[in-house]
């Protein structure tokens, strides 16, 4: 599970669910798999999700912020309880074969380094927990009064908007409409590249960590006129 689920539409669970999912696998005896691609390395204010929604995992898959992205790097960490079963098993059956072509590339591992050693150095995790309290608050000066934004969601440095044909019951546009593709697209025509998520008519905010608060603000309000160009567009 994704402790936030973000290419989904950006869902922030309630508190209450993570800790009730890990008693049914306690219960049961299933591995919990957290994918931390993601969340995982700060966008969250903290190093994974997985500590800010009560998530106990056996394994968690990591990947883009390990290396901030300048070079393509994926892990997956692994708890001692799994670890004991491969040793144990390799011993039994022979080693546990996991060795890729590019498994611990130098320049990837170095880069990984680097970022690790920058996200504590550049106290990002607490900078990135102000700044995600900023976007959150120009997200709700902007859009939650807005005709055509059914709900504003998100966590720190990560945010979407969902639009929708009607506010009160919420009432998703047709998807033929493709409202938050023509609404990203007219953001970058404006100069801000935004993401349109396919789940739901939703458009996403995920600015690099160095982003600064006056950029934050043009990201908010550039997207704010491209989303009122489709109000217009659409008539509302
Ligand atoms: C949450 C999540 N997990 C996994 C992936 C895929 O990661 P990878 O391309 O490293 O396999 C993505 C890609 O965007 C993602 O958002």
């Amino acid at each position: 599970a994704e402790p936030l689920q973000a290419a989904g539409g950006v869902i922030v669970p309630p508190k209450e669910y993570f800790p009730a999912i890990q008693k049914v696998l306690k219960k049961y005896d299933v591995l919990m798999i957290a994918d931390e691609v993601v969340t995982g390395f700060g966008r969250l204010g903290s190093m994974f999700g997985s500590d800010l929604f009560g998530i106990e995992p056996d394994i968690i898959t990591v990947a883009k912020g390990l290396t901030s992205a300048y070079v393509p790097l994926s892990a997956s960490i692994i708890s001692e309880k799994i670890w004991q079963v491969l040793r144990d098993g390799s011993v039994q059956y022979g080693a546990f074969g996991h060795g890729y072509t590019y498994s611990a590339h130098p320049l990837a591992a170095r880069c990984a380094l680097e970022t690790l050693d920058m996200l504590e150095e550049g106290k990002y995790l607490e900078s990135n927990l102000k700044k995600g309290a900023y976007l959150h608050q120009l997200l709700q000066e902007n859009f939650a009064d807005h005709p055509l934004v059914g709900e504003i969601r998100g966590q720190s440095l990560i945010g979407a908007i969902e639009l929708v044909a009607k506010k009160d019951p919420m009432t998703p546009f047709d998807p033929a409409d493709k409202i938050a593709i023509r609404a990203a697209r007219r953001s970058m025509e404006r100069g801000v590249i935004t993401r349109a998520l396919p789940a739901a008519d939703t458009l996403a905010f995920s600015p690099p960590f160095v982003v600064t608060e006056s950029e934050i603000e043009k990201m908010v309000t550039t997207v704010r006129a491209a989303v009122d160009d489709i109000a217009k567009e659409i008539g509302r």
